[in-house]
């Protein structure tokens, strides 16, 4: 085994390293949500429950049958989760900041696996490793109940394809699926059979780390990008060996953070909630997933973990979820931190009640239930419930069938995989600027050029391309971009000058000389710049989005050559380029790319692929400006005429803006340039008009077809991704001035044109109300069809009373 089941940990593991809702009225619950325990006050919106696997009646007599002999200790066996490493060391967990008071002691797993009282494990992988446990668990326990192993494969296993917030920026749910299920074929040969991904928290606020974990800032592509993962991990049958069980993260609202401040609070209105945050994870529940994840975040004052009207409410009542829930790393210990349970039996009791099956990693359900339950103050039926929710899971995976690892481990990226993760890779790349230079757009570089001076910290960094969660730290596997342009140049007949420049972060600048050196001498300078890898994902907020240490001088010293530049910023969210978009020509947003990342990369720059992602997420111009995100709400005082870029008087003073920066973004969502151009048609409507009646049908998929024409007027065949917006106004609560409803990735020769449809239905032209229900009322709507979201193709239609 190339790199062992350790490294791999230490670098995931925390300490080791569509029927749409008519009817969703919860005002009581959510107002009331300091009482976690309120009857369920929601309408299910369907009788069905979200995965019909769980809900076999073959599996519900196993596991009534399994529930009969287990004692009050096999059952929270089940219900508990930990590491190899069991709890933590004594000395961890003097250090850790999810320690347990009261358990101290070290949790031996697999004493606990050989005896029944142990149900998941995480972040344990390898063949041989699961499968010692799996022994455990399944030859000697008592009733021979196998372990389910979960571990943070959010984008690729060992075949590393671009972080979530990369793979938003295809448009692609197709191929988000298909990398997904390489993943999930990856690590079930490791004993992996339960992915903690998606993570489909929105964000808006890139200052939060995990923003590089989602699919950005808007819910109908995170919902589209929801369904796919799930689709990819569990396929059309969770019993499949190569199938996983997706635990959708982390629920909710996690993304809006406050100040992107990592594990801070949440605040927002109902509607807020409803419209712009929970219709991915809702996406993913309809989508079958099998589990989701309890977040660490308080909303509205009450923290996730112990929130019984996102987990009962509107998790199980409305979306009929029939998975289990897993509480996030310690989330269950740190109510205690919350400040709403003075106690570990107040936390637990919490918890459970509101609907969290699973304790990962805090040691309190199998500590404090025994007692809890004989004081009567939680009923052994809560226990029942969320056991045979576990249980469900286990048997619908074909656990019991199969419990072992038996296929041979993957150990190294697999060289048949490596052409679907390039392409993800390509597709999610963004090219953001690509001015003339000596009278052309400086991409694609000729494959002739001479010489290339290839530049910065990020430029020859394997473990960097992988992302903060992607797998381990020194990934061999991985090519870099020196490694893609040195074999471009050796083919071509070229050469690369390499200068490192400087470090990601640091401020010697012993290396700029021969950078600046390098670029003088070249016919272009690449520069690779931008974030490690650790300085988004988990933890990783920042205060300031620009490039870090000092690169940025670095980009200013070598632009001083005067040599043409291409600039690649490597990222886990959205950076402040305000400099690099006035004065260098060529801009190409990189994401963490992955195992690819060079030879995506290089194809892109070369003109072998022709960029195609665009932004899931704006690009702020000041730090300042955040929480930016094209989906807001109109002002009583737009500054409309009004040229933002110059200091206000008395006349342009008084509107909603800032006196030092414009309002938008640098570089909008849903924007990204291409190698050749598109132009669009005027936006016709099947009908200009839809009586209300027809349009509160609460399924109704199908109220009206918007369609326009684009056509490819530029020399290169390319794909264009066609994007929808409306908006909606007169309407009882003010609407975004625009929302995407819809996108399209549209493939076209050179001078070709395609005519592209999108059906807004019920989904799609409903708003929320502060009751919590999706209503659609007789306003008018305005519906753009574009290249991003600032498209100005549009038509108008009225729902009428
Ligand atoms: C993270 C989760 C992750 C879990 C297990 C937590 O700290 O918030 O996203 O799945 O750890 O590693």
């Amino acid at each position: 085994m190339k790199i062992s089941a350790a490294n791999f940990l230490s670098h995931i593991a925390r300490f080791t390293p569509t029927l749409a809702v008519v009817a969703l009225s919860v005002p009581l619950a959510f107002a009331q949500n300091a009482a976690p325990f309120a009857a369920p006050a929601l309408v299910p919106q369907s009788a069905a429950p979200s995965n019909t696997q769980l809900a076999s009646p073959q599996i519900e007599r196993r596991v009534n049958d399994l529930l009969r002999q287990m004692t009050l200790e096999e059952k929270l066996g089940q219900l508990v989760q930990y590491s190899d490493a069991g709890y933590e060391t004594a000395a961890d967990a003097q250090q850790a900041p999810g320690k347990n008071p009261e358990a101290r002691n070290r949790v031996d797993s697999m004493q606990l696996a050989s005896t029944g009282r142990l149900g998941s494990m995480l972040n344990t992988v390898g063949k041989d490793h699961t499968n010692s446990f799996q022994h455990a668990a399944v030859e000697k326990s008592r009733l021979h109940i196998p372990l389910l192993f979960g571990a943070d494969i959010l984008h690729g296993y060992r075949t590393i394809y671009p972080i979530p917030l990369g793979l938003a920026a295809t448009f692609d749910p197709d191929l988000v699926a298909s990398v997904s299920r390489i993943s999930a074929e990856e690590a079930t040969t490791a004993g992996v059979r339960w992915f903690y991904s998606p993570m489909v928290d929105i964000s808006r606020d890139p200052r939060w780390g995990r923003t590089q974990e989602g699919a950005g800032e808007d819910a109908y592509l995170g919902a589209a990008m929801a369904r796919a993962y799930i689709r990819g991990y569990q396929g059309n049958d969770l019993s499949n060996p190569t199938s996983v069980a997706a635990s959708v993260k982390h629920f909710a609202a996690y993304g809006a953070a406050e100040a992107g401040r990592e594990y801070n609070t949440t605040d927002m209105s109902l509607s807020r909630l409803e419209q712009f945050y929970l219709p991915p994870y809702k996406a993913a529940a309809a989508a079958g997933a099998a589990t989701f994840m309890s977040a660490f975040n308080a909303l509205n004052g009450l923290p996730s973990t112990a929130n019984r009207f996102l987990l009962q409410d509107v998790l199980r009542d409305s979306w009929r979820f029939n998975g289990f829930v897993v509480s996030d790393y310690t989330a269950v210990m740190e109510l205690r931190n919350h400040g709403i349970a003075p106690d570990a039996a107040t936390a637990a009791t919490k918890a459970l009640l509101a609907g969290v099956d699973v304790d990962m990693m805090s040691h309190y359900y199998d500590a404090e239930l025994p007692a809890l339950i004989k004081s009567g103050r939680v009923p052994i039926s809560a226990i029942d419930e969320a056991v045979r929710r576990v249980l469900r899971v286990k048997l619908a995976l074909g656990l019991f069938e199969h419990p072992y690892a038996d296929s041979p481990e993957v150990i190294a990226a697999v060289p048949e995989h490596r052409p679907l993760v390039r392409k993800a890779a390509e597709e999610s790349l963004v090219l953001l600027r690509n001015e003339p230079f000596d009278g052309k757009p400086l991409l694609p570089l000729a494959r002739t050029a001479a010489h290339i001076a290839l530049i910065g910290p990020l430029a020859d960094a394997g473990s960097q391309m992988i992302g903060a969660w992607g797998g381990p730290d020194k990934n061999p596997d991985t090519v870099t971009v020196k490694d893609a342009l040195e074999s471009r140049a050796r083919e071509a007949g070229g050469s690369l000058d390499y200068a490192k420049g400087t470090e990601i972060t640091g401020d010697s600048q012993a290396g700029f000389a021969a950078a600046v050196d390098a670029a003088r001498k070249a016919d272009v300078a690449v520069l690779a710049l931008g974030e490690s890898s650790e300085m988004s994902g988990e933890g990783g907020s920042r205060s300031r989005l620009d490039l870090p240490g000092n690169q940025q001088q670095l980009l200013e010293a070598v632009a001083a050559s005067g040599r043409p530049i291409v600039l690649l910023v490597f990222s886990g969210r959205p950076l402040v380029l305000d400099w690099a978009a006035q004065h260098i020509p060529a801009i190409l947003e990189a994401w963490f790319p992955g195992t690819e990342a060079g030879s995506a990369i290089a194809n892109v720059l070369f003109g072998d692929a022709v960029p195609s992602g665009k932004l899931p997420m704006s690009f702020p111009r000041d730090v300042g400006q955040e929480p930016l995100y094209y989906n807001q709400f109109p002002t009583g005082r737009p500054p409309l005429n009004i040229d933002l870029t110059k200091a206000p008087n008395f006349a342009t003073r008084f509107v909603s803006r800032y006196i030092d920066v414009p309002n938008d973004a640098l570089f909008p969502f849903g924007f990204g340039l291409s190698y050749t151009q598109f132009a669009y048609s005027s936006v016709s409507l099947s009908a200009t008009s839809i009586p209300l009646r027809d349009a509160q049908l609460g399924d109704a998929r199908k109220l009206i077809t918007a369609t326009a024409t684009v056509k490819n007027t530029g020399d290169r065949a390319a794909t264009e991704i066609v994007q929808c917006y409306i908006r909606n106004l007169g309407a009882s609560l003010e609407q975004p001035v625009r929302s995407l409803q819809g996108f399209a990735r549209v493939a076209l020769a050179p001078g070709e044109s395609k005519q592209v449809s999108f059906d807004l239905g019920f989904n799609e032209l409903s708003f929320y109300n502060n009751a919590g229900k999706a209503v659609i009322e007789p306003t008018h709507y305005t519906v753009w069809i574009g290249g991003s979201s600032l498209a100005t193709d549009h038509a108008d239609f009225d729902v009428t009373p």
